[in-house]
């Protein structure tokens, strides 16, 4: 997994709970937590921070990932504002990951390995995505999804009809996007 990755569940975490806690973890960890964003390191060391960070918090390690996802994307429109200021609204820009933000990814974080999604829109209204990776991570496309709805002050219920973690051939997820009501919209400072 990408440095960038490992950089972003620092901010989180730090900005959550601060900086000690994310030492505590590293500590609990054995890992030494020198990640520079364009380095790669093994999808492992994340599964043991999540791993420590869900005993710590006491939420189960696919609830922390989606939780981490949902934090981190107000950060990642602030380090990659220009994949963010061509949307005003959430569905365009999930399709835009495909088709340009996981593309670009690839060129400015060599040997990036991004997820590809398969879309499809049902007739009641909803996109379904499907999400193709090796790895196990479509608990963090959830919460991406969400936190990409709360930053163009939307919000996305997602519903995971399909998991590999649950013995399905693939991860599926159901997005259904709608406006904030205007009393629940939390300004982000963007
Ligand atoms: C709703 C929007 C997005 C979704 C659903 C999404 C989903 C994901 C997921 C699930 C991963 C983990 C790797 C995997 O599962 O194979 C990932 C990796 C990554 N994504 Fe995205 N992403 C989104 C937007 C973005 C944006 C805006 C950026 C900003 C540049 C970004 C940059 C990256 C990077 C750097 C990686 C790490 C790749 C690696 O470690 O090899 N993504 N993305």
């Amino acid at each position: 997994m990408k440095g960038i990755i490992f950089n972003l569940l620092e901010d989180v975490v730090s900005r959550h709970h601060g900086e000690a806690t994310w030492d505590k973890f590293l500590d609990e960890t054995g890992l030494d937590g020198a990640y520079t964003s364009l380095g790669t390191y093994p999808d492992d060391d994340l599964g043991r921070l999540v791993q420590t960070i869900s005993i710590a918090f006491g939420i189960p390690p696919r609830e922390c990932v989606r939780w981490f996802g949902r934090e981190a994307m107000p950060l990642l429109a602030k380090r990659y504002p220009v994949f963010f200021t061509g949307h005003k609204t959430t569905l365009p820009f999930i399709y835009s990951v495909n088709s340009i933000i996981h593309p670009e990814v690839r060129k400015i974080h060599p040997g990036a390995n991004c997820p590809v999604f398969r879309f499809e829109e049902t007739t009641d209204g909803a996109l379904l995505l499907g999400y193709e990776s090796p790895r196990p991570f479509c608990a963090l496309a959830e919460g991406f999804i969400e936190g990409a709805a709360n930053y163009f002050s939307e919000t996305a219920a997602v519903e995971h009809l399909r998991c590999r973690s649950k013995g399905d051939p693939e991860c599926l997820l159901s997005i259904r996007v709608h406006a904030m009501a205007t009393a629940d919209v939390v300004p982000l400072a963007r």
